[in-house]
């Protein structure tokens, strides 16, 4: 228990503290590796390739996990992160049931979601102090 405490207070000096652009960054390297799977999930859309569609959606399910908890915690964001969730799990399923049509449209609707969050950001001016 006290281990645990002291993580969370550790994790609490951290976002208070300039270090916390740490996290910027990371979520940086996050955002192009979402990158990275969205185009192997189109590249496996393209060439029928229903195993690179399957595991690029579960890595990018995964990686809508990771960068859930330092992110700006609005429920906007949450709404936007639960969105990406279901089009890549809807992904997955398409991909399992080797229906290209259904996976494409949930590739489209991933994307929608990529924009819509990333719109978001932009007009409520938290993505970026830049
Ligand atoms: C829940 C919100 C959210 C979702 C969903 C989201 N992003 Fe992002 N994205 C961000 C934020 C916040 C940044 C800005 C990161 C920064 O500059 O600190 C960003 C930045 C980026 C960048 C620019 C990174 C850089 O090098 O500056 C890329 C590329 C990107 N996202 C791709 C994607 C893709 C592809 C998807 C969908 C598969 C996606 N994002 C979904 C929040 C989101």
């Amino acid at each position: 228990m006290r281990t645990n405490h002291f993580a969370a207070f550790a994790a609490a000096l951290l976002l208070a503290s300039p270090a916390a652009r740490a996290a910027d960054l990371s979520t940086q390297q996050v955002m192009q590796e979402k990158l990275g799977h969205s185009q192997e999930i189109l590249r496996g859309i393209a060439t029928e390739n229903y195993d690179l569609i399957l595991a690029n959606a579960q890595k990018l399910n995964r990686l809508s996990h990771a960068t859930g908890w330092f992110t700006r915690q609005t429920p906007e964001y949450e709404l936007f992160t639960n969105e990406l969730r279901r089009h890549t799990d809807a992904l997955g399923k398409a991909a399992k049931a080797k229906n290209l049509d259904a996976a494409t449209l949930s590739y489209m609707q991933m994307t929608m979601s990529c924009v819509a969050c990333h719109k978001y950001m932009r007009s409520a001016k938290v993505a970026s102090l830049k």
